[in-house]
């Protein structure tokens, strides 16, 4: 005969493995399953269908812009230097050399800069798929007031993650409304699921195209515009600063071919499987647990990102010494 707290106890496990289970098949249908059996979006690429992407040059942006061209759209690529945009499209050219690949160099900081974007996409027939992927972050996880360059920074992350990102929405939408079809990614952040100390404002303007993303998607869902906030965890790219890829940094090229499975099935995504463990981990450890392993774990980012300093000046001034003392001896 069973007690009232053994049955208590069943239930609750029974009620975790249900859980569980469900979560699991949730992700192999967003990640895998969904877009295998077509519930996903329709890509049209052709050469009168364009897509646009910004921060295009390297990371995220370079990688979404070579499976637009895989996809054979024609494919808009924008960001700072002309320089870095001019090899990207040469790296994807020599990889598909049928694709239409236009560059425009733009500092998407500078308020003054939205007319020649706009004027840009005029020039351009169809607007298929946007991808709103540039964005800036910290240098290295800092207090908010020890922040080096404290205000440029805040202008920066504003200027960029907040600014840039609604303004050349305002500019693509209305094309997408005319047409009755358009794909939209927003990039937010896994640093917006919950509030990220040392990463403060850039954790805030990741929730800011969040709530923006999914606001516009249902204001926009009946124009046939299809809008995704997508909310990674760490890629390896040159903003994630780390050597190698593992389990839970994937390389940009895999990350991407996952993303693009869950658009049109997910409106809010990490758009890959173990970035969404991290989440289901974050969010069962309850925010007490989370947030003070979080804590332990940007205190240790900083830390080694100082170490790495003080390594680095070691060894210059060494140098510096060193090559005094040769010119002295000469
Ligand atoms: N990588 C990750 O682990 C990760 C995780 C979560 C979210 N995200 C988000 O994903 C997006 C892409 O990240 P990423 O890792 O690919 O970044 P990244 O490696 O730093 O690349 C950033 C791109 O943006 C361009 N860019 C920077 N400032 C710009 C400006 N003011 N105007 C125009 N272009 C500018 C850069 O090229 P130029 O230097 O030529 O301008 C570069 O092409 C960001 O929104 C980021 O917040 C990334």
């Amino acid at each position: 005969m069973i007690n009232i707290y053994q049955l208590i106890g069943q239930f609750v496990t029974i009620g975790i493995i249900v859980y569980i289970v469900f979560k699991l098949l949730y992700t192999l249908w967003s990640c895998w399953l969904g877009s295998i059996l077509g519930f996903g979006v329709e890509w049209k690429g052709s050469v009168d269908n364009w897509a646009v992407v910004t921060g295009a040059s390297e990371g995220l942006g370079y990688e979404f812009s070579r499976k637009m061209a895989q996809k054979r759209y024609s494919v808009l690529m924008i960001s700072r230097s002309e320089e870095k945009l001019r090899k990207a499209k040469n790296k994807i050219e020599a990889e598909f050399p049928k694709a239409n690949l236009k560059i425009l160099p733009l500092d998407l900081s500078k308020a003054g800069n939205f007319t020649i974007f706009e004027e840009t996409i005029e020039e351009l027939e169809n607007i298929d798929v946007f991808i709103n992927n540039c964005g800036v972050s910290y240098k290295y996880p800092e207090y908010f007031l020890d922040i080096p360059l404290c205000d440029q920074v805040i202008d920066n992350l504003i200027n960029v993650n907040v600014i840039a990102v609604t303004k050349l929405l305002r500019i693509v939408m209305p094309k997408m409304v005319v047409q009755s079809r358009g794909i939209i990614i927003n990039l937010s952040s896994i640093a917006a699921v919950s509030p990220s100390p040392l990463l403060a404002v850039y954790s805030a303007t990741k929730i800011y195209v969040d709530f923006l993303s999914r606001a516009l998607s249902k204001e926009y869902k009946s124009k046939g515009i299809v809008i995704q906030s997508l909310m990674p965890g760490y890629v390896l790219t040159p903003m994630a600063a780390m050597r190698k890829s593992s389990m839970f940094v994937p390389k940009a090229d895999k990350f991407i071919d996952s993303v693009l499975r869950t658009v049109g099935i997910e409106e809010q995504t990490q758009g890959y499987w173990a970035h969404k463990l991290l989440v289901f981990l974050q969010k069962s450890l309850g925010h007490t647990i989370s947030d003070y392993l979080m804590m332990v774990w940007v205190k240790d980012v900083r830390k080694r990102y100082y170490n790495k300093m003080a390594r680095q000046q070691a060894r210059k001034a060494e140098q510096l010494s060193s090559n005094n003392k040769k010119l002295n001896t000469n």
